[in-house]
C-alpha cells in the first residue's frame, strides 16, 4: 500500500469507529521546536537521563534538575501548538468516543484546546512537594518561568518543591494508568510520534491488539510497534494529520450535500 492509500484507510477507518483512541509522544510536538528525547538532536544525546529524571538525581542535585526543567519550561513557553496538535484537538470536539493519551509534559495539546487529555507524564507546569507534606495539594500549576529560587520551595512547608512529573523508576498515577488502558480497549488506536521504547506507555498499542482494535502508527522512522501496527505512516504528524483531517471534513461536506 502506498503511504497515499494508508492515508485514505486511516481517514476510511476513522470515519467508522466508535472509540478511537491516540497516544502522542514528543514527535508531535517537534514541529513545534520542543525537543524530542530520542534520535538526531533528542535531549537524551546531550543530557543524562540518570542524571536528571530520576528521583535519585534530584536527591543528590534539586538545584541542577531544576536549572533543566527552568530552561524546558523557557522553552516551551516560546512554543505554540503545530497543525498536529490542531487537528486532534479538533478530533477531541468531533468525535464523542475519542481520548487522548500523551507521554509530552509540554502542555501543547491543551493550549491547542483538546478535551479530555491524559497525561500519562505529568506536566512540566505543575509542581508537587518533594516531602509530600500534609498541607500542600498533591500537585497544583505553577507557570513562573523561572522558577526561583534555585531549587524553588514549597509555598506550605518550605521543603523543596518538586516537578509534577512522571520520572524514570517512578510510577505512572494509578487512576492515569488504569483510564489509559481502559481507552487502549477501543476500535482504532492511533500512535502518533512516540519511539514506542518507554514502558508502561508502550504497552497500550498492546493492549488496544489484544483488544481487536484497529491499530495505526504516524511516524517517520520505524519503531519497535511498526510490526505490530496495521498501518505505519512514515511521515511527520504535521503533514499526515492534516491530510487525515481534510479527507474526513471533504467526506463529510460531501455526506451532506
Ligand atoms: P522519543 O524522543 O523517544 O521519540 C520521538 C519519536 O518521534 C521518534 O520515534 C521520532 O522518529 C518521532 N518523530 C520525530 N519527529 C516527528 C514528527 N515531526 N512527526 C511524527 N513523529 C516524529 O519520545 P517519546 O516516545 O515521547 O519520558 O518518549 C517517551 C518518553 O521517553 C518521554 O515521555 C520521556 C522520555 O524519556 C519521561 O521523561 C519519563
Amino acid at each position: 500500500m502506498s503511504t497515499e492509500q494508508q492515508i485514505v484507510a486511516l481517514a476510511g477507518r476513522l470515519r467508522e469507529a466508535c472509540r478511537i483512541t491516540v497516544l502522542t509522544g514528543a514527535g508531535v510536538s517537534a514541529a513545534s521546536g520542543v525537543p524530542t528525547f530520542r534520535g538526531a538532536g533528542g535531549l537524551w544525546k546531550n543530557y543524562s537521563a540518570q542524571d536528571l529524571a530520576t528521583p535519585q538525581a534530584f536527591r543528590r542535585n534539586p538545584a541542577l534538575v531544576w536549572e533543566w526543567y527552568n530552561w524546558r519550561r523557557e522553552l516551551v513557553a516560546k512554543c505554540a501548538p503545530n497543525a498536529a496538535h490542531h487537528v486532534l484537538a479538533a478530533w477531541s470536539r468531533r468525535f464523542p468516543g475519542f481520548q487522548l493519551i500523551t507521554q509530552n509534559v509540554d502542555g501543547l495539546h491543551e493550549r491547542a484546546g483538546t478535551e479530555g487529555v491524559l497525561r500519562f507524564h505529568g506536566s512540566i507546569w505543575e509542581v508537587q512537594c518533594w516531602e509530600r507534606c500534609p498541607s500542600s495539594p498533591e500537585r497544583w500549576r505553577d507557570e513562573t518561568v523561572p522558577l526561583v529560587p534555585l531549587p524553588p520551595r514549597c509555598p506550605y512547608c518550605g521543603g523543596l518543591l518538586r516537578p509534577g512529573v512522571v520520572w524514570f523508576g517512578e510510577a505512572i498515577d494509578p487512576e492515569i494508568l488504569d483510564r489509559s488502558f481502559a481507552a487502549a480497549r477501543c476500535d482504532l488506536f492511533l500512535s502518533v510520534g512516540t519511539s514506542t521504547v518507554v514502558h508502561p506507555a508502550a504497552g497500550l498499542a498492546h493492549e488496544a491488539k489484544r483488544h481487536g482494535a484497529f491499530t495505526a502508527e504516524i511516524n517517520p522512522e520505524e519503531t519497535p510497534a511498526s510490526e505490530l501496527v496495521d498501518i505505519s505512516i512514515r511521515m511527520a504528524a504535521e503533514q499526515a494529520l492534516p491530510e487525515i483531517e481534510q479527507l474526513l471534513v471533504t467526506s463529510d461536506r460531501s455526506a451532506g450535500a
